[in-house]
């Protein structure tokens, strides 16, 4: 059977240390561990994870550049969603092993 994984808010969410805007390459770091050991976990399970769902603030540059570099696409926007004007961008990541 295949799975797919949705992180959005406020299921989860990501920071990287401290919560700090660093760009010292841990939020990705720390992200694309979370992909493979997802995937590894899924591999020992039998199954396959085939897509990670996201959401972010459409005014987060540094979330949505992270999720573009990682490979995520834009596939949908959710408008107003936690209030007027607050658009909320859904990215997906295929997984192709
Ligand atoms: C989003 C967040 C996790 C990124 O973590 P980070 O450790 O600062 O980011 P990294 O150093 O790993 O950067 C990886 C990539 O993210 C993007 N990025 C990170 N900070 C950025 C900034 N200030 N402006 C533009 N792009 C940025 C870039 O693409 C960067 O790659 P590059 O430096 O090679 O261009 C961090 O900014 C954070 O904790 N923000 C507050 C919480 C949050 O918004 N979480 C996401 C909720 S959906």
């Amino acid at each position: 059977m295949n799975y797919s994984l949705s992180f959005s808010h406020p299921s989860a969410n990501l920071y990287s240390p401290l919560r700090a805007r660093t760009r010292t390459g841990l939020g990705e770091k720390l992200l694309r561990v979370i992909i493979e050991d997802m995937k590894q976990l899924f591999v020992k399970s039998n199954h396959v994870l085939r897509k990670v769902l996201v959401t972010t603030g459409d005014d987060n540059e540094p979330a949505k550049r992270l999720y573009e570099k990682v490979g995520f696409e834009k596939i949908a926007v959710l408008a107003d969603l936690f209030a007027k004007g607050e658009n909320e961008i859904v990215y997906v990541l295929t997984n192709s092993t």
